[in-house]
């Protein structure tokens, strides 16, 4: 039967048949612009095995996908390197239609799946390291916990020299192309950056050990295949997103400054561009995102290249801007390291969003390198020539805290 949905060919045998998801645009808090890919992959082994299944409501495109190649029946294997619901919302029902012989998953996959979906069906736990036999080709479980979840594993074909990486080097981005190879390196690069940023930003240093665990194995990869995004499959773009993921994780801080601000009646944000202009002059790099316009999640893209994080926030009912709870309560949950910072703002009477700022930063780990600067109702002249002179203080303490921690 003519399907609408074709797979594409990855290897001599492996294919993507997974599914594109045009209109997400919000996923758990990242806002997802370019949508996303829930990538599943049909190996052609003697026992055939479907690797991951998809998010909910994508189960048509799926199996249309695996019936343009082979009728889904034939499958014998399902693994699931990883639990998460984009990954397994479909898999009991999947499991249901083809009937596999098995299915894999980590043991902690197997207890996750459990626990999501209240099943009593039989997933049988696979050990690191563990080979399964596909007949005439042989495909190994490495455990990947806290990638970004405690059940993440990944698995190896060695057949064709792929490993199917779940969430590891993917990234969310919609597109026709399935190769990565296909799209302009800016855009992986942006969209690569920004879902380590969000993701997996708080896991580096598990994740930077799961890296550097893969690297020991001595594999050869031809095609690195995550479960979001596209397939990588030339060498050197390989070898650039395993060494950006291991540069993401060591978190060393740059001379730029990212400028966070919210503003009531512009006070605040006078100062901000008074704060970049006197960062910018002291030789330093500024990158200034009013949160009116600024989503978190592409702040904390913008995090992935910063020394310093500079907030601003108007006292209003003698609180933080209400903006500045939401991006300061996310970005202390992926946990940034090596930053200095500092907190400034306009205020009317009673003023304690500097001092709130400031105990937040502190509590995140960052470095203070002034007590802020406040000024009552809208900045002059003079006071904002202050500002300025505050800006040039975050260039000189940003570029000592580079020489210190490069
Ligand atoms: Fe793509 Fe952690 O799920």
């Amino acid at each position: 039967m003519s399907q609408p949905f074709k797979a594409i060919k990855v290897s001599e045998h492996v294919y993507w048949v997974g599914a594109i998801d045009w209109s997400i645009r919000d996923f758990h808090g990242y806002a997802t612009s370019r949508g996303s890919t829930y990538n599943a992959f049909l190996i052609l082994a003697d026992k055939v095995t479907l690797i991951d299944t998809v998010k909910k409501g994508f189960k048509r495109e799926m199996l249309s996908r695996i019936a343009s190649v082979i009728e889904p029946s034939k499958i014998s294997y399902i693994v699931s390197n990883h639990a998460e619901m984009d990954h397994t919302g479909t898999l009991l029902e999947v499991m249901d239609e083809v009937k596999p012989e098995k299915v894999f998953a980590s043991k902690m996959g197997v207890k996750a799946i459990a626990a999501h979906f209240h099943h009593n069906k039989e997933i049988t736990a696979v050990a690191d390291g563990e080979v399964l036999d596909l007949g005439n080709m042989k495909l190994t479980a490495v455990e990947t916990r806290m990638v970004h979840w405690p059940d993440s594993m990944m698995t190896y074909l060695d057949a064709d020299k792929v490993l199917f990486s779940q969430d590891g080097f993917g990234m969310h981005l919609a597109t026709t192309e399935r190769f990565a190879d296909e799209l302009p390196q800016w855009l992986l690069d942006y969209e690569a950056s920004k879902y380590y940023a969000n993701i997996l930003l708080l896991y580096s240093s598990t994740i930077s050990a799961a890296v550097a665990k893969v690297q020991k194995l001595n594999i050869p990869i031809d095609f690195l295949c995550p479960d979001h995004g596209p397939i990588w499959r030339r060498p050197d773009q390989i070898q650039k997103i395993i060494g950006d993921f291991l540069r993401w994780g060591e978190q060393k801080p740059s001379d730029r400054a990212i400028i966070i601000y919210d503003t009531m009646w512009r006070g605040t944000e006078f100062m901000a561009s008074a704060i970049a202009d006197g960062v910018a002059a002291g030789g330093a790099r500024a990158k200034v995102m009013p949160l009116s316009g600024s989503h978190r999640s592409n702040v904390a893209t913008e995090m992935l290249d910063a020394g310093a994080l500079i907030v601003g926030s108007p006292t209003l009912n003698n609180n933080i801007f209400p903006s500045l709870g939401d991006i300061l309560t996310y970005l202390k949950g992926l946990k940034p390291r090596n930053l200095i910072g500092a907190a400034f703002g306009s205020y009317g009477w009673s003023g304690e969003a500097v001092k709130q700022i400031n105990a937040i930063l502190e509590d995140m780990g960052v470095e203070l390198i002034s007590p802020g600067q406040r000024f009552n109702y809208v900045p002059d002249e003079d006071t904002l020539a202050q500002s300025h002179e505050f800006g040039l203080l975050v260039a000189k303490k940003l570029k000592e805290h580079c020489a210190t921690c490069s």
